[in-house]
């Protein structure tokens, strides 16, 4: 038996890359706790043409915004002071592979393509997960916890916004908005700043333009 191969930073951010980009990801890893979220019982499900379409819209922002969350992560891994701090961040980016693998296979389930812009949004939110790394490991975490709340919020606007008959999507918002809160409560007790008001309206109004960006191209 081989043993357990052990990952360095280097091994961990050329994964997240590769996986990130690929206009195709694998299929959803095994059952875990989130389940729910990787059953496709209804995947091939018949929504009505409007209804695809906006559901579609929605997990391709998703997409997108989980793109991002691997950026984001491995940027603030590649800088972290501790050790303690990489190894959080990483076992976090770990799940938030899962939710892109989720939102992937959603959006081809739903007839459509993932956002062109993808390198844009992965290299930006590195760059600046990157930057917030060597403000220190508590901006660092605080950095991850607010993040994490205003994905929670989005993603509860999405909830709204989903049609109702969509229950695959449902289901894997639902389980990535409860892993988000873990992540961000997490990031708080380990030690996160809050972040003064500017810097959450900042956060806010780029997420903005990505998801409008993500969107449309
Ligand atoms: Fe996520
Ligand atoms: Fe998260």
């Amino acid at each position: 038996m081989s043993p357990a191969r052990r990952y360095s930073t280097a091994d961990h951010l050329l994964i997240g890359l590769s996986r990130a980009l690929a206009a195709r990801s694998p299929a959803p890893p095994q059952a875990t706790a989130s389940a729910a979220a990787t059953e496709s019982a209804d995947a091939r499900d018949t929504l009505a043409g409007a209804q695809r379409r906006q559901a579609a819209d929605l997990m391709r922002v998703n997409h997108a915004g989980e793109v991002a969350a691997q950026g984001l992560y491995q940027g603030q891994a590649l800088t972290a002071r501790s050790d303690a701090t990489r190894r959080h961040l990483l076992a976090a980016a770990e799940e938030e592979q899962q939710h892109l693998d989720w939102c992937a296979q959603r959006l081809r389930e739903l007839g459509d393509q993932p956002s062109r812009l993808r390198p844009l949004w992965y290299a930006g939110s590195f760059a600046m997960g990157a930057a917030a790394g060597l403000l220190g490991d508590r901006w660092s975490l605080g950095f991850v916890a607010e993040t994490e709340r205003q994905v929670a919020e989005h993603l509860d606007e999405h909830l709204q916004r989903l049609p109702p008959e969509d229950k695959s999507s449902r289901r894997i918002l639902q389980a990535m908005r409860a892993d988000e809160q873990r992540h961000g409560h997490a990031a708080s007790d380990l030690g996160g700043a809050p972040l003064p008001a500017p810097v959450r309206g900042l956060m806010r109004q780029l997420a903005r333009v990505m998801k409008a960006g993500a969107a449309r191209f």
